[in-house]
């Protein structure tokens, strides 16, 4: 039986302007299981990234709860909630938030140096996801000195580098071409399922939808539809 990793129930999230309110997530119910790839899809403006951000602690909800392993993210302190981050999720973003004076192996052990991990130990982790993910032959370069789709490797090589049991990723595939885009979710595809992480994939790519075990598809802040892929 797969097992919930993370679980919305009755999630709704407002923004208030002035007067206006702005219903981010009305109402949200979904349940993402260990080890799953769900792909959300949606116009723009519909709650997507705050779904995203809603799942990490990084934004409250108004109304609803959201589960961790059966455990209320919500009812933690902020340090609790920081440290919930760093030894359970791996981010990936469109802009692949990279740190320009490091190279791919310092960007990618970084989350391990900051954990306490030696460096050595740490380097060769990195330098091993790295060479899974096919830039054994970029490991020296810097961010500038790679294209798109070899710095998305290496940011999917940092998001996973501790090990998380889910990687959020907001349109990881939205600064890069089809091809490269469609190279970089497969290996991400098959680095998750290695490491056992689940995956919440943002796209408005409707190629990229089709790679997940589940598409959710949500509209003004509402899930409209929930179907299994695969
Ligand atoms: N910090 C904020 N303050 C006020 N309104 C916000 C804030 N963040 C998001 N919103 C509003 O909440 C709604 C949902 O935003 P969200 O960023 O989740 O959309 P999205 O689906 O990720 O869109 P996109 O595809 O353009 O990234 C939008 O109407 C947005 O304007
Ligand atoms: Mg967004």
């Amino acid at each position: 039986m797969p097992q919930p990793l993370v679980r919305f129930a009755e999630v709704s999230k407002s923004y208030y302007r002035g007067a206006e309110e702005i219903h981010a997530l009305r109402n949200v119910t979904l349940t993402i299981e260990e080890g799953s790839f769900i792909v959300i899809t949606g116009p723009s403006g519909s709650g997507k990234s705050t779904l995203l951000h809603v799942a990490a602690s990084l934004d409250m909800p108004n109304k609803g709860t959201v589960f961790f392993r059966e455990e209320d993210i919500f009812s933690f302190t902020n340090r609790e909630q920081a440290r919930f981050r760093r030894q359970n999720l791996g981010f990936v973003f469109q802009f692949f938030n990279l740190i320009p004076t490091l190279n791919a192996i310092q960007n990618t052990s970084l989350p391990l140096l900051l954990d306490g991990v030696s460096k050595r130990n740490a380097d060769a982790r990195a330098e091993e996801l790295l060479s899974s993910l096919g830039m054994e032959d970029r490991l020296q370069h810097k961010p500038h000195e790679m294209s798109g789709g070899q710095m998305q490797r290496v940011a999917v090589a940092r998001a996973l580098i501790a090990n998380p049991a889910l990687i959020l990723a907001d349109e990881p595939t939205g600064n890069l071409d089809s091809e490269s885009g469609a190279e970089v979710l497969a290996l991400l595809k098959k680095a998750a399922k290695d490491h056992g992480a689940a995956v919440a994939l943002v796209t408005h790519d409707t190629e990229a939808a089709e790679i997940g075990d589940r598409r959710i598809s949500i509209q003004d802040g509402r899930v409209m539809s929930s179907v299994l892929t695969s």
